[in-house]
């Protein structure tokens, strides 16, 4: 290899690693910057009281549905125009509970019983056809609301130019990648909402307006972020979706090794909304269009300037640049640091999410040991 060819590697590769670690630090520097502390520009209305149908779609969660449902009812918001409706394909007897339960307190629970199970989405899009509100949240059954969450969230809907309303995520356990990946997150949706709109909802607690909904034909069946990709389409509409720092809920965090499967089934799902989302950006509204940009890009090429900058830089790295083998070391050097360490992983997941969903999209998943 001639001495150009090595610094035509070397500088091919020192640009892609600078690329791939500085446009998210940009963005992230960008976002916390200039737009987190803005205000909300949001008229949140507390005296505006909609009906609200909150959908649980259950799979087996029958150790969990009466402190599922306890949680909800617990939430500060007029009973008599609070309806539960659980979408349930359990084979256990999550519904039995969930009904006795009900029975007891005299809350207003309603079921649907599917015929088999056929994923999360088709729950959703049952339930919707069945519920009564004007307002429609989703949320997990394996998640928990904080106190006012629902009325700070219907608040927020009061503003006829907002859409949806998601939750910032507070993690169950103790895990400390899990902390750090969430601490940079939620100060990306937040920041993200400020500016317009978020392209990353909660499951755990995901707010929309019934006639939204409808005009967008109900949730996704072919991919697996039906809470993500159904706020991006409401910001495409020209309507906020937005996660208020004020609306807190919290979710159980698979424990050992399950926990790599359901942060790649995420990924996984994460990346099909990104793909799908990918052929709207030339429409998107003008303050939407930079996030949701951003966050594609993210999370579809990003991930991969990182093995191609490492295969770029060892070729060098052999031929004696000091340069190429002082990045690679640095690049290994660094893992011991907790926020390196999380982005590292996090690239992974993404990256084998996006060459797993070529043949298994995880549309009906693995039911996971969770703490
Ligand atoms: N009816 C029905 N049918 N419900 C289901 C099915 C199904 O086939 N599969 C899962 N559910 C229910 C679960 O019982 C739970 O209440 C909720 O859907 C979410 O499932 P989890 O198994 O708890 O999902 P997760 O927390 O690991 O996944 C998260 O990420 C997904 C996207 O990757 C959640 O935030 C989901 O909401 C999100 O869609
Ligand atoms: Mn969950």
């Amino acid at each position: 290899m001639r001495v150009f060819e090595v610094n035509l590697l070397l500088f091919a590769g020192l640009a892609l690693a600078f690329v791939h670690f500085s446009v998210p630090l940009a963005y992230y520097a960008y976002a916390r910057t200039r737009w987190l502390g803005r205000p909300w520009d949001i008229a949140f209305d507390p005296s505006f009281k909609p009906r609200v149908t909150v959908i649980v779609p259950t799979y087996n969660e029958a150790h969990i549905i009466e402190g599922k449902l306890e949680n909800i009812f617990s939430q500060e918001y007029p009973q008599e125009l609070l309806e539960v409706l659980i979408v349930d394909s359990s084979s256990d007897d999550t519904l039995e509970r969930a009904l006795k339960w009900a029975g007891n307190k005299g809350f207003n629970v309603k079921v649907l019983r599917e015929p088999s199970r056929r994923g999360k989405a088709r729950a959703l899009n049952e339930g919707l056809k069945e519920a009564g509100g004007d307002i429609i949240v989703l949320t997990d059954a394996d998640s928990l609301w904080a106190p006012g969450a629902l009325a700070k969230a219907v608040q927020a809907l009061s503003d006829p130019r907002v859409g949806a309303v998601s939750c910032i995520k507070k993690p169950l356990s103790e895990d400390s990648v899990e902390h750090t990946y969430r601490e940079y997150y939620n100060v990306l949706r937040v920041a993200e909402s400020k500016a317009y709109a978020t392209t990353i909802f909660h499951g755990e607690l995901a707010a929309f307006k019934r006639n939204i909904l409808e005009k967008l034909g109900g949730f996704p069946e072919d991919i697996g972020a039906d809470d993500s990709y159904t706020a991006a389409i409401t910001a495409l509409e020209g309507y906020r979706a937005v996660i208020l720092e004020s609306v807190e809920c919290s979710e159980k965090i698979p424990q050992g090794p399950h926990y790599h499967w359901w942060r790649l089934r995420r990924a996984q799902h994460l990346t099909q909304n990104f793909t799908k989302l990918l052929k709207h950006i030339p429409k998107a509204p003008k303050n939407f269009k930079p996030i949701l940009t951003a966050e594609a890009y993210l999370h579809t090429v990003n991930p991969w300037l990182l093995p191609l900058a490492t295969i770029l830089l060892i070729a060098p790295a052999m031929k004696g640049s000091i340069l190429a083998t002082l990045t690679l070391t640095l690049g290994l050097l660094l893992l011991p640091l907790k926020t390196y360490r999380t982005w590292m992983q996090t690239q992974i997941y993404l990256m084998i999410a996006l060459i797993r969903n070529l043949w298994n999209k995880e549309l009906v998943w693995k039911k996971l040991d969770k703490a």
